[in-house]
This record gives C-alpha cells, sequence and structure tokens, in this order.
C-alpha cells in the first residue's frame, strides 16, 4: 500500500477538521477559529502565562454545542502535574451556563501522576 496520498485525499480530510472556540474571541481569531480537532496542539508559555486556564477553558468549550463554539462532546483531562482543579471547572461551568452535572462529561485520572513518576 502506497504511503503517499493526493492532495484531494488531504483536502476532503481536512474538511473534517473542526475548532473549538477558547472562550477568547481574538485568541480564536488568532488560531483561526479555535482549536483543531485531529491534532495534537502544544502551549507554549513561561510559569503562570495561562496554559493551565485554557486547558480548564478548553474541557468546557468543547461541551457547548456548535452554535456556541462547542462540539457538544466531552473531555478526558490527562493531568500529568497535579494542577487539575475540578472547583475552577465549576466556576468556568457556571460561568457558561452549564450544569454542575455537566462535569460528568469531564474525565480525569487522579493517579495518574503517581502512575508518571513511578
Ligand atoms: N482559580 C483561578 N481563578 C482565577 N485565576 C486563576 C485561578 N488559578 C490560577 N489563576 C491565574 O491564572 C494565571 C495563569 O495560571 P496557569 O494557567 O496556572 O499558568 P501556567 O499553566 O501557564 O503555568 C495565573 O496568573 C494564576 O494566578
Ligand atoms: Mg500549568
Amino acid at each position: 500500500m502506497t504511503p503517499f496520498i493526493t492532495a484531494y485525499e488531504l483536502y476532503e480530510k481536512r474538511r473534517g477538521i473542526k475548532r473549538i472556540s477558547t472562550g477568547v474571541r481574538a485568541l480564536d481569531e488568532l488560531l483561526g477559529g479555535g482549536i483543531e480537532t485531529k491534532a495534537i496542539t502544544e502551549l507554549v508559555g513561561e510559569f503562570g502565562s495561562g496554559k493551565t486556564q485554557l486547558c480548564h477553558q478548553l474541557s468546557i468549550m468543547v461541551q457547548l454545542p456548535e452554535d456556541r463554539g462547542g462540539l457538544n462532546a466531552k473531555a478526558l483531562y490527562v493531568d500529568t502535574e497535579n494542577t487539575f482543579r475540578p472547583e475552577r471547572i465549576m466556576q468556568m461551568a457556571k460561568y457558561r451556563g452549564l450544569d454542575p452535572q455537566e462535569l460528568s462529561r469531564i474525565f480525569s485520572m487522579p493517579g495518574l501522576t503517581t502512575v508518571i513518576t513511578k
């Protein structure tokens, strides 16, 4: 099987890419509409620049309907440094008008940090 695909196939594939709003209009514009699906996005910035806050925010935003910038989907939060704060998620969820029960659609793995450092 050839490892190549045609430009048309790639075009079709990329048409399936959706975007999750960051909840910050200026940042969405900078990113061409938000964070892309079907890709890994790396956030780079010094300590305290807002990387973790943005990840918390995206866990909320992805749950919103598409007309509000989300994907009506769930989030898996892989927390490698033990900075996941459901209390903060709760604040953000309330701000976006989400039922706190919606937090059941965000999955975390509390033991993960232990697994990684072992
Ligand atoms: N619960 C919170 N409410 C409001 N601001 C917060 C909260 N937690 C952290 N912050 C602020 O958000 C900023 C970015 O922090 P953070 O996202 O943890 O940065 P990073 O992950 O890039 O090191 C910091 O200035 C911090 O004080
Ligand atoms: Mg952080």
